[in-house]
């Protein structure tokens, strides 16, 4: 069997979880028993939790364990929070406890949410007379409402529901292209099946109107539903975060750097990220650090807040840094308003058990206090990341961390970390400086 014939497989899905996890270990590794015990090791040791895990993805073999941390001592809007975090990068946590506790003693974040809208569409091409459609909107609104009304009721009693709806044109960038664009109130949830099913039932509505309606004799070989789905762009879900203090209350700082000095580069360092794409990805991702730890940690979608972020993130056509300072009359702000589509019930936020206890950590909050949340870790993220940059450098944190990780890899015990620590307190570490301290530190013990 050649190698191609021997990797490729039909019918995987049906294997059970064991079978899979065999034909993986038999045919990617050189040791497939020790794969299979170590990927087996990582299985729940409670049955039913594990099928809780199994249940959220699709041909899994086993878990694959993160970090799951924490950053204590969060003011926000008055009120302590320990945030969970769930990041594979070093420094990040330890970087969002030191800003946290840094503007606890400065009055701490003060965060609000500004709207709380989200946005779906449905894509169509309508090939007859636009006007015709466009006339009669307002009554296939009305359909388009009470065909939905059974979907919406319970989201309706808590509140939220469809909010409108219009009928856009863009058959001058293509062909006939026409789009029916929705507003949601999705209150607690994130709402994701929720918009989904509404417009889904929405672009059947359309066709049984196109159908159905007097008017529009015939119209039903006019419309092609080409597809209907939510938008993840949501820049009417928006919420601000923001830190102030007078200048001369930033110090004391490392390096002897003074208070204005830190205020005058941390301005220009934001300006940059508003003036510079490459600079503002970098600068962006800073803030996306801690945003997705928390969004992970709570279960809710982080590739979604991403995606939402960098649209927002060039709003204007030029991709931007999505947080601002100011220093006007003696008094540092850092800003940060982002668009944040989370949820605190449905989804993901109940079913996975660590996600559960991540939300009770946080006091059970709303969607909107979560949202909060959020973009106040975003702004301290971003906040320590460029406090360093202008400061000490970014590797002066992050060598600490860098050379745990290297010395883990190294295998190092407990004596040899020790003295690493103390001897690269004022060098660069590299993979292969450590490797060449840690030969040199074992010749040096052998020779005693
Ligand atoms: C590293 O993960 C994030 C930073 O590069 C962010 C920044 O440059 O602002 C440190």
């Amino acid at each position: 069997m050649s190698e191609k014939e021997k990797k490729h497989i039909s019918g995987f899905s049906k294997l059970s979880k064991m079978g899979k996890l065999r034909w993986v270990a038999e045919n990617f590794f050189r040791d497939p028993e020790a794969v299979f015990k170590e990927l087996r090791s990582y299985w729940h040791e409670d049955e039913q939790q594990q099928k809780v895990l199994d249940s959220i993805s699709e041909n899994t073999l086993s878990n694959f364990p993160m970090p799951f941390g924490v950053a204590p001592n969060f003011l926000i809007n008055d009120r302590m929070y320990t945030v969970p975090m769930v990041i594979e990068e070093s420094s990040v946590v330890a970087a969002a406890s030191a800003a946290a506790k840094y503007w606890m003693t400065r009055g701490g974040f003060k965060a609000e949410v500004l709207s709380t809208r989200k946005e779906g569409q449905v894509h169509f091409l309508w090939q007859g007379d636009f006007s015709k459609l466009k006339k009669l909107f307002p009554e296939i609104k009305v359909q388009l409402i009470n065909r939905t009304s059974q979907i919406t009721a319970n989201m309706q009693a808590r509140g939220g529901g469809v909010l409108s709806m219009q009928l856009l044109d863009f058959s001058d960038q293509e062909p006939h292209y026409r789009q029916l664009r929705v507003q949601f109130e999705t209150c607690d949830s994130m709402g994701a099946n929720f918009i989904n099913t509404v417009l889904e039932e929405m672009a059947q509505g359309l066709e049984a109107f196109a159908k159905n309606y007097p008017d529009l004799q015939g119209a039903e070989r006019d419309l092609q539903i080409i597809m209907a789905i939510l938008s993840n762009y949501t820049p009417d879900c928006l919420v601000r975060a923001s830190v102030s203090s007078p200048i001369e209350k930033l110090g004391p700082l490392k390096n002897g750097v003074s208070a204005e000095a830190l205020a005058q580069k941390f301005y220009t360092a934001v300006r940059i990220a508003q003036i510079d794409p490459y600079r503002a990805a970098t600068h962006n991702k800073g803030i996306f650090n801690g945003i997705d730890a928390v969004v992970l940690a709570t279960g809710n979608d982080f590739r979604a807040v991403e995606a939402c972020g960098h649209a927002y993130a060039a709003r204007d056509g030029r991709y931007r840094s999505l947080s601002s300072c100011s220093v006007e009359d003696g008094v540092f702000t850092f800003e940060l308003e982002i668009p944040l589509a989370l949820g605190t019930v449905g989804g993901l936020t109940k079913l996975h058990p660590l996600a559960k206890r991540s939300l009770e950590m946080l006091g059970n909050p709303s969607a909107t206090e979560l949202m909060e949340i959020v973009a106040s870790v975003g702004l301290a993220q971003n906040f320590a990341a460029v406090r360093s940059l202008v400061t000490t450098g970014i590797q002066y944190g992050h060598m600490r961390m860098h050379l745990n990780n290297i010395l883990l890899e190294l295998g190092a015990n407990e004596e040899q970390e020790k003295a690493a620590f103390e001897h690269f307190k004022d060098k660069v570490v590299s993979y292969s400086a450590v490797r060449a301290f840690l030969n040199a530190w074992n010749e040096k013990s052998d020779n005693i």
